[in-house]
């Protein structure tokens, strides 16, 4: 399948896990991928595997936090590929699972500034180009948990939730330009971090029964960013294998 043929794709966070997942599914369908990542080293490899798939392939290195380190490297990428298509939001600091007593102040700013502050500034930085084109798709990555909240990762779950408020309203402020903004809203995928004796706990909750594999949220990330999805915009898709479904 070629879906994305051509098409110039920005990943945030693709040194590994989901972001990764996804820069090597969507060169196997014909994009070339600009890598982003706070670790340099991380993305340089997952550059290596995508430019192995015959697809170009440019590793940038910044916080996406930070926003005139990230809005520089994205420009330089963009001037060396020529355009951006398509942008991944997917940068993400997981694993803090914390009471709210534990959330201290520079903890949850810095939640807030990675997830909500990066994909604002990673907008930003490709919105210009592609209104000039009146041409683009932009997937930010959410969390179920953005929709159904976790007792203990509150930091998290507004971070996830502000990013559905960002989706639908940039949406509409972009769909005159024909760009599109999308959201994922993961459940628990499987990229190999969480303790084994955990994840037999968790699973209990998926009706389905196991948790979902990285593939299977590239598959839909390649989709919302491909045309097969252009009359798609402003929604949220959940790929949880039914943990969000509400029955009695
Ligand atoms: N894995 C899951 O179960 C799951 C579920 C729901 C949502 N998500 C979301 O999906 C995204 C990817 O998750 P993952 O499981 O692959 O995580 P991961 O921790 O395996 O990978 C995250 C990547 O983002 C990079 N990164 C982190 N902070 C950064 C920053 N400030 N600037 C630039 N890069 C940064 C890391 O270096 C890493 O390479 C995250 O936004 C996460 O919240 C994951």
């Amino acid at each position: 399948m070629r879906s994305l043929e051509n098409l110039i794709v920005l990943i945030t966070g693709a040194g590994k896990g989901l972001g990764r997942s996804h820069a090597l599914l969507m060169a196997e369908r014909g994009a070339d991928v600009i890598v982003q990542d706070e670790n340099l080293a991380a993305v340089e490899d997952t550059a290596a595997l995508v430019a192995k798939l015959g697809r170009r392939a440019e590793p940038i290195s910044s916080d996406v936090a930070d926003a005139q380190a990230t809005q520089n490297a994205i420009a330089g990428a963009e001037a060396k590929l020529g355009r951006i298509d398509v942008l991944v939001n997917n940068a993400g600091i997981s694993g803090q699972h914390m009471e709210i007593s534990d959330i201290e102040p520079a903890r949850l700013a810095r939640m807030l500034a990675v997830h909500v502050g990066g994909a604002f500034h990673c907008v930003q930085a490709v919105v210009p180009g592609m209104k000039r084109r009146r041409s683009g798709a932009i997937v930010n990555t959410s969390s179920a948990w953005g929709m159904t909240g976790w007792p203990v990762s509150s930091h998290y779950c507004a971070a996830k939730a502000a990013l559905l408020g960002a989706t639908k309203a940039w949406a509409k402020e972009f769909a005159p330009y024909n760009i599109r903004v999308n959201a994922i809203a993961p459940g628990w995928i499987d990229t190999g971090k969480f303790p084994a004796g955990k994840v037999e706990q968790w699973t209990r909750g998926i009706p389905l029964g196991r948790f979902g594999r990285p593939i299977e949220i590239s598959a839909l990330v390649a989709f919302l960013a491909s045309p097969e999805s252009a009359f798609i915009t402003g929604q949220v898709v959940s790929p949880n294998g039914g943990e969000t479904i509400v029955g009695i």
